[in-house]
C-alpha cells in the first residue's frame, strides 16, 4: 500500500465531504469528549440535539464538574446507558481537581480517567490535540479489515490491538485529527457493513479487498 497516497486521498475526501456536525465546530477537548461518549452507543442523528443541549447547559469541564447530578442525568434522559454520564461527570471532576481543568495530553494520564477507554482516549488525543494515536472502534475495524485485507474476527476483544497497530503504522502524523475522523466518516458514509459504496470510495485504489472483490466478505465478525 502507498501510505502517503492513501493518507492524502482519505484526508482530501474528508475535507471536501465531511458532514457539518456540532462537535466539529471547534477542537475543544471537552466537546470532543462529550461527543465521543454520546456516540459510543447512539446514532449521530439522535446525538446531535442532545449534544447541543448538553454543552449549552454545561459549557465547560468546570460547569459539568460543579453541576447537580440530577440536572446532568436529566440532560442525558433518552440517551440511555446512564453509567456513561456518571463516569463522565466523575472524570471531569478528576480533571478539575488533578489537572487544573485541562484534559491531559499524555496517553497514559488520559487513559486513567473513568469511562475513557482506548477508543475515547485516541479520539480526544488525535482530534483535539493532534496526537497521532489510533481511535479504533467497530467502524474503523471494518474499514481497515477491507483496506488491508485483515481476516481477523473483529468480534474477538483481542483483535482491537491488531487494528490499533495497523492504524498506528498508517496514521498521518501531520494530521491525525482529520485522518481518524476520515476513517469514521468513511465507515459511516461509504464503507458500510453490508453494501459498501466502493464506486464512490475515495480510497478504493488503495483497498486490497476491493481489488480482490472481497469487500462483502470482510470484516469477519462471529456472532459469539
Ligand atoms: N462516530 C464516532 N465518533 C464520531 C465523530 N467524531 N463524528 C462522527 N461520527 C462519529
Amino acid at each position: 500500500i502507498d501510505i502517503e497516497g492513501f493518507q492524502q486521498d482519505l484526508i482530501n475526501w474528508f475535507q471536501a465531504e465531511q458532514r457539518t456536525l456540532p462537535w466539529r465546530e471547534n477542537k475543544d477537548p471537552y466537546r470532543v469528549w462529550v461527543s465521543e461518549i454520546m456516540l459510543q452507543q447512539t446514532r449521530v442523528d439522535t446525538v446531535i440535539p442532545y449534544f447541543n443541549n448538553f454543552v449549552e447547559q454545561f459549557p465547560t469541564i468546570n460547569d459539568l464538574a460543579e453541576a447537580d447530578e440530577d440536572k446532568v442525568l436529566k440532560a442525558w434522559e433518552g440517551l440511555g446507558y446512564y453509567s456513561r454520564v456518571r463516569n463522565l461527570q466523575s472524570a471531569v471532576k478528576e480533571v478539575k481537581e488533578v489537572y487544573g481543568g485541562i484534559v491531559p495530553k499524555d496517553p497514559k494520564e488520559i487513559a486513567k480517567l473513568k469511562g475513557v477507554g482506548p477508543y475515547t482516549a485516541g479520539a480526544i488525543l488525535s482530534i483535539a490535540y493532534g496526537v497521532p494515536e489510533p481511535a479504533v472502534d467497530g467502524n474503523v475495524m471494518r474499514v481497515f479489515s477491507r483496506i488491508l485485507s485483515i481476516w481477523e474476527d473483529i468480534a474477538k476483544p483481542a483483535s482491537r490491538k491488531v487494528f490499533e497497530e495497523a492504524v498506528r503504522a498508517i496514521i498521518a502524523k501531520d494530521n491525525p485529527s482529520d485522518f481518524n475522523q476520515a476513517l469514521m466518516e468513511l465507515g459511516a458514509l461509504i464503507c458500510t457493513p453490508t453494501s459498501p459504496s466502493c464506486l464512490l470510495c475515495p480510497v478504493r485504489e488503495h483497498c486490497i479487498a476491493f481489488h480482490e472483490g472481497k469487500e462483502r466478505e470482510l470484516p469477519i465478525k462471529t456472532k459469539n
